[in-house]
């Protein structure tokens, strides 16, 4: 099958696909969604299958409306109801518990609970509405592999196996949603991301606690893995030593970095480079662009990959870079 690329203004064609059970890769802020009929368990069966992903892990529900989640929610917080006032659409999974036999136990693998996402990008919001129906969309990528942030970085995964990726051009954020469980007596970030605790603990006035996996990584699944091995260089100071000992091993290796520390001296004759611009915003923009892009060069076996402080999107970025590198680091952090 040849996959077929369909502009913004192509929403209508990719909503007629999705009716007749077939899946179409999605623009978000985030990162490409792989979307399905949510109510058509056959072709959520589908993404499972072309993602390589095991039915265990349970599917987002992605939705355009608040009336689709009153549809399968069992209940809404008051919390959960102003999380979604004051950051809907936008980058914020929200899970509350699932309405009973709402949906098809394959969505959610059988679990209680559903994870909703309104995500912010216009031609995904009226595909959905089109539709009628809430889809489901995980990130687009083969299971265990980064997070496309391109339609491109969709190809390269799911190619010749999705009908259409909807091409909106590369996302704004470049980072997956935080995702808080609002299920819980007490609400829970289960995966870092742009909007932080802090600032959904201002709006729900209360206090909200971080998943232990969340700030340092699940190890039950594979996550954002590029082919090469990863390694965080958490201080700026330290890439001279951590390019002269990789040197010693006269392998070709890898480095992703600002302009500022890619312009050092001692930087500048590799070859094997790829800018994450010019600060931690840019630097989660361009993450999983960075890893992907080292996977064309399988030569380069080792990337030394600058870290950020954990505040702020640096608390997402660092979540996902230590998935990357397997908790790598060039000198041990602590
Ligand atoms: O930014 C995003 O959220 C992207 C874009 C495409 O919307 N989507 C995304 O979906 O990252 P996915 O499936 O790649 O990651 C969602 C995560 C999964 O790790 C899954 O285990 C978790 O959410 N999840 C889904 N439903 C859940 C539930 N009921 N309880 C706990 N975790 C859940
Ligand atoms: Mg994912």
């Amino acid at each position: 099958m040849e996959t077929k690329r369909l502009t913004a203004a192509d929403y209508l064609v990719a909503a007629n696909l999705l009716k007749q059970g077939k899946l179409v890769a999605f623009p978000t802020e985030t990162v490409y969604g792989l979307g399905a009929d949510a109510l058509n368990p056959q072709a959520v069966q589908q993404v499972y299958a072309v993602k390589h992903r095991p039915t265990d892990n349970p599917l987002n529900l992605t939705v355009s409306s608040f009336a689709m989640v009153k549809k399968y929610a069992a209940h809404i917080p008051d919390a959960a109801k102003l999380l979604m006032e004051n950051f809907w659409p936008g980058p914020l999974t929200i899970i509350l518990p699932l309405k009973y036999a709402a949906i098809n136990k394959i969505v959610t693998n059988g679990l209680p609970t559903i994870a909703f996402r309104m995500p912010d990008n216009q031609a995904t919001l009226q595909m959905i509405t089109a539709l009628g129906d809430p889809i489901v969309g995980p990130s687009a990528n083969t299971s265990g592999r980064p997070s496309p942030t391109t339609a491109e970085h969709v190809l390269q995964d799911l190619g010749g196996k999705i009908v259409a990726v909807l091409d909106d051009g590369a996302t704004n954020v470049g980072v997956d949603s935080t995702i808080i469980d609002m299920s819980l007596a007490q609400p829970m970030i289960l995966r870092p991301g742009v909007i932080t605790a802090d600032e959904i603990a201002d709006v729900i006035g209360q206090p909200v606690m971080m998943q232990k996996e969340a700030a340092t990584g699940s190890q039950k699944y594979k996550h954002y893995e590029p082919q090469a091995q990863v390694i965080i260089v958490d201080k700026v100071s330290q890439f001279p030593q951590a390019i002269a000992q990789m040197e010693q091993t006269g392998e070709p290796f890898g480095i992703m970095a600002t302009d500022q520390v890619l312009a050092q001296q001692h930087v500048v004759r590799f070859k094997e480079q790829f800018s994450l611009g010019d600060s931690v915003v840019s630097a989660s923009q361009h993450l999983y662009d960075g890893l992907r892009y080292f996977d064309m060069y399988p030569e380069v076996k080792t990337i030394l990959v600058q870290g950020f402080p954990a505040t702020g999107i640096g608390i997402a970025y660092m979540n996902r870079l230590e998935k990357a590198a397997g908790h790598h680091h060039f000198f041990k952090k602590n």
